[in-house]
């Protein structure tokens, strides 16, 4: 049991409500979490966290997505420190950024082009834009409850009200072919710019869902039926599936994709990439940012998607992913809890029967938390290449106890 006293998480989080609006820290904040989650960090290595008070965690939430070879990787914090002796933010990007574009057309097939921002949000709303300018049409259809970026046009949430979504974005649900054909009608097939695709189902709160490939081909070809643009939203799970585009194993290229998080293992970047006739379009838009041209993060992205490839990384996770859901389908089997595990094993979601309102959910990862595991009871976590046996061994450790909490507090199943 993590039992270290927690002044100075306190303290700092009595000083944050006093200058951060309502202490709010979006995705990051405990305060949705059980108290046992710090949240205040004091450093980061491999696979492990250790908050301001000095209680280590193996994160199995990689920061909600950006860390993938590992915190402090050396190639990627070598790289990353050489370019910040010679300057980061210059008057204009540094050799990196070609660079990083010839890598990512190399390696994603379906680019012959990048752009670059900050985040996700921008990448998705670079591709936005590019579908935008090249169709001359406006609408965008997106999945029920997919999550594309904070800003008003994907998100229900935008403005603190919920049900505001934009006027011009239709949904359908994920996998439902006719659900697509129907959010296009509703549209108006002349009028549809981009459908929205992510490579599975993993919105938060919900149970994750593999792509059906018969789904992906067919939203392919409606694309080319009604001349939209086919935009793969790779923020969340790209190069973790596959060392390019994640449907490229299913043979189906999207004309357009949004990248970010693990592209740059942690250092902030995001990046937008198309194919020719996009071109074009891209090139007629005004997008830029006062930091969007930063020299670090793309010197540490270019070694960051050399060490994906150099060190095998997508088997690596691949396989701690598997250690991990085999040894908790035994232990719920163990403790007569009920659960699924749905999603790929690199970015696993773990539910509880009859769970609705996350109980059991926030008692387990509140349990794990207490005992060195970050986890999160209402979003899937993520693997990196650098969780090893004994990272992982520590959050079955963790995950024991966490069901014998749950078994004791709702009984078994
Ligand atoms: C699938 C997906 N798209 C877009 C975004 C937005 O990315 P960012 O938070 O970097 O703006 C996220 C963030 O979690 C995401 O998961």
């Amino acid at each position: 049991m993590n039992s270290v006293a927690r002044e100075r998480d306190q303290n700092l989080r009595e000083r944050a409500d006093r200058v951060i609006p309502g202490g709010m820290y979006g995705h990051l904040s405990a305060r949705r979490l059980s108290p046992h989650y710090p949240q205040f960090y004091e450093r980061v290595q491999g696979a492990r966290a250790w908050d301001v008070d000095g209680r280590e965690f193996v994160d199995m939430m990689c920061s909600f997505g950006p860390m993938i070879v590992g915190y402090q990787h050396e190639k990627v914090e070598q790289a990353a420190s050489a370019q910040r002796e010679r300057g980061d933010t210059q008057p204009g990007p540094g050799p990196a950024m070609v660079e990083l574009a010839e890598l990512l057309t190399e390696r994603v097939d379906h680019a012959d082009w990048a752009m670059f921002g900050k985040n996700g949000s921008d990448a998705t709303r670079l591709c936005l834009s590019a579908a935008r300018a090249t169709t001359g049409r406006r609408s965008v259809v997106m999945s029920e409850f997919s999550y594309h970026g904070w800003s008003a046009w994907s998100n229900k949430f935008a403005d603190g009200q919920p049900g505001h979504a934009d006027p011009e974005t239709f949904r359908y649900t994920f996998n439902d072919l006719d659900s697509v054909r129907a959010a296009v009608a509703q549209a108006d097939p002349e009028n549809v710019a981009a459908i929205y695709v992510s490579p599975f189902r993993h919105d938060a709160g919900h149970d994750q869902e593999l792509v059906d490939p018969e789904f992906a081909k067919g939203v392919r070809a409606l694309c080319d039926e009604i001349g939209a643009a086919l935009v793969m939203d790779e923020v969340r799970a790209g190069f973790r599936l596959n060392h390019g585009s994640s449907w490229e194993p299913l043979g189906v290229k999207p004309d357009l994709s949004a990248w970010s998080k693990a592209i740059a293992n942690g250092y902030p970047l995001g990046a937008a990439l198309g194919g020719d006739r996009f071109r074009d379009g891209i090139q007629q838009v005004f997008a830029t940012g006062s930091f969007w041209y930063q020299a670090v993060p793309m010197a540490a992205s270019v070694a960051t998607i050399h060490a994906l490839k150099d060190e095998n990384a997508v088997a690596t996770m691949e396989a701690a992913g598997t250690r991990l859901r085999e040894g908790i389908a035994k232990q719920a089997e163990q403790y007569s809890v009920d659960i699924s595990q749905t999603g790929p094993v690199q970015i696993p979601n773990l539910s509880f029967a009859g769970d609705a309102e996350f109980k059991k959910a926030m008692t387990f990862c509140g349990e794990a938390a207490a005992h060195g595991a970050i986890l999160h009871p209402r979003h899937n976590w993520f693997l990196s290449s650098a969780h090893t046996d004994a990272d992982i061994d520590h959050v079955l450790e963790a995950t024991d106890t966490a069901f014998r909490a749950v078994r004791s507090a709702f009984g078994s199943d």
